[in-house]
């Protein structure tokens, strides 16, 4: 049998570990596997491979600690290549998602996902989507970040959204020049979009170096102190101050929409302010909410 790649990524700066673990697995084929080598439990890394891809992974410890985590991950067959009957067999609440949708999981479920929703002409990401909103907890990934302990929600957090975000906010902001740029004579509004991104990154930046200097390690250490209440009031000015930029940003692009004469670098900025858009609610939720009663309990 063919030996497994190795990849440390213990020496990589921790905003680009996931990304290159990703490129690493994507470039597998189907079958094969990789160790991977982190200096902590790559607990959150699971989640975000269960969301990436869901069902189509193996994901066994190798060294569990405490200086060194080893993991062997396996590329499975994706979950549109899966059999629909296999899928209900494993999960039988899937079987109401696919009644909802007329697809056959009974007599005639011995084809692929892709293939059932071909046959009946669905988009299979609604598919997925509703798969995922019914399936049974470990089907898909369902977080129960109630249960996670504060270190383990702050690492998800770091390595998530904050390293997601940064690195959507840079794409983002380039491809705002490179718009603005060609586009800004035909449509003004690209001025003001440009000024509400530059606003919007400064924020963003100032607000993650005050969690990760400040606040983080004080919750991280047990601190009770008025201290972390003020940080933690802090915190949440800093993210009214981000939700009203965004509003103002979804208010002024019509909720993303481009104009119709609108080329694709102009849409692709459009649709990726509004996937950054959500990606920011939900993390502030994530904080705001749960990471405050964990700090505080
Ligand atoms: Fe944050
Ligand atoms: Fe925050």
């Amino acid at each position: 049998m063919e030996s497994p790649i190795r990849i440390d990524v213990s020496l990589l700066p921790p905003a680009t570990r996931h990304d290159t673990i990703f490129k690493a697995y994507e470039s597998l084929d189907e079958g094969q596997s990789l160790v991977l080598a982190v200096d902590h439990d790559p607990q959150p890394l699971f989640y975000e491979f269960s969301h990436k891809y869901p069902k189509s992974f193996g994901w066994d410890y190798l060294d569990k600690g405490p200086e060194k985590w080893r993991v062997l991950i396996t590329r499975q067959q994706s979950i549109t290549d899966r059999i629909v009957a296999d899928l209900v067999m494993e999960d039988l609440s899937l079987g109401k998602v696919f009644d909802a949708y007329g697809i056959d999981f009974c007599c005639h479920g011995d084809i692929s996902l892709e293939e059932a929703c071909r046959r009946q002409k669905l988009d299979i990401n609604e598919v997925l989507v509703a798969m995922k909103k019914k399936s049974g907890p470990g089907a898909f990934w369902q977080p129960h970040f109630e249960e996670w302990s504060v270190s383990l929600l702050i690492q998800y957090i770091l390595e998530n959204h904050h390293s997601w975000e940064r690195h959507a906010l840079s794409d983002i902001e380039d491809l705002t020049i490179k718009v603005a740029d060609h586009h800004g004579a035909d449509f003004p509004n690209l001025k003001k979009v440009k000024e509400m991104v530059d606003h919007l990154k400064y924020a963003i930046i100032d607000h993650f170096f005050e969690e990760e200097n400040e606040l983080f390690p004080m919750i991280l250490k047990g601190s009770k102190s008025v201290e972390l209440l003020k940080e933690i009031e802090k915190m949440k000015v800093e993210h009214a101050e981000v939700g009203a930029i965004l509003t103002d940003l979804t208010l002024f692009t019509n909720n993303f929409q481009p104009p119709q004469q609108a080329c694709g670098s102009f849409r692709l900025l459009y649709s990726k302010l509004g996937e950054f858009k959500q990606d920011i609610l939900q993390h502030i939720h994530l904080e705001n909410t749960l990471l405050v009663a964990k700090a505080v309990a």
